[in-house]
């Protein structure tokens, strides 16, 4: 299908932020069982919680802009699946490990921040209702949250 409008590519990116999300509450999961410390599982295990009620919200939004509830794969998505199951494989000491599953956490967090960055924008062009930005909004405000605990856990862990 060739995009001709703005319209069209927000519906194409909502479509891809709700299989990365969806996708999201099994790399978490993933990410849990593979970390080694009880720190880390708790940073993926709380911030599961978020991700359901993050669906729930772009399913609000589907059903205010009366679309289907659709996913559209991403390859983005697929990579990042792959090197965590890479990863998870390779790396045997448990400080290293958690390290990684830090990492492929932020990278996960960074890619919903950039795609919700550009679906507010666009909602804000294309005028949409007030409840669509806020849901956006809201999602991403959670996704900086879970990426500020990732991030003060490395910076942690480089001190001591
Ligand atoms: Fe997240």
């Amino acid at each position: 299908m060739s995009i001709t409008s703005k319209r069209e590519l927000f519906d194409r990116e909502l479509q891809k932020l709700y299989h990365a999300e969806i996708e999201i509450l099994d790399l978490h999961g993933d990410l849990a069982d593979a970390a080694a410390s009880d720190e880390v599982r708790t940073i993926f295990a709380g911030h599961e919680g978020d991700t359901v009620d993050q669906i729930d919200r772009i399913e609000e939004i589907f059903a205010v802009l009366d679309m289907e509830p659709r996913e559209q794969g991403s390859p983005i998505m697929e990579g990042l699946i792959a090197e965590k199951d890479q990863f998870v494989v390779e790396v045997e000491d448990d400080d290293l490990r958690d390290l990684d599953v830090i990492n492929i956490g932020m990278i996960n967090e960074r890619l919903e921040i950039t795609l919700l960055d550009r679906l507010i924008l666009l909602a804000n062009e294309l005028g949409f209702p007030e409840s669509t930005t806020m849901n956006l909004e809201e999602n991403r405000s959670e996704a900086q949250t879970a990426l500020e605990r990732m991030q003060e856990f490395l910076e942690y862990q480089h001190v001591s």
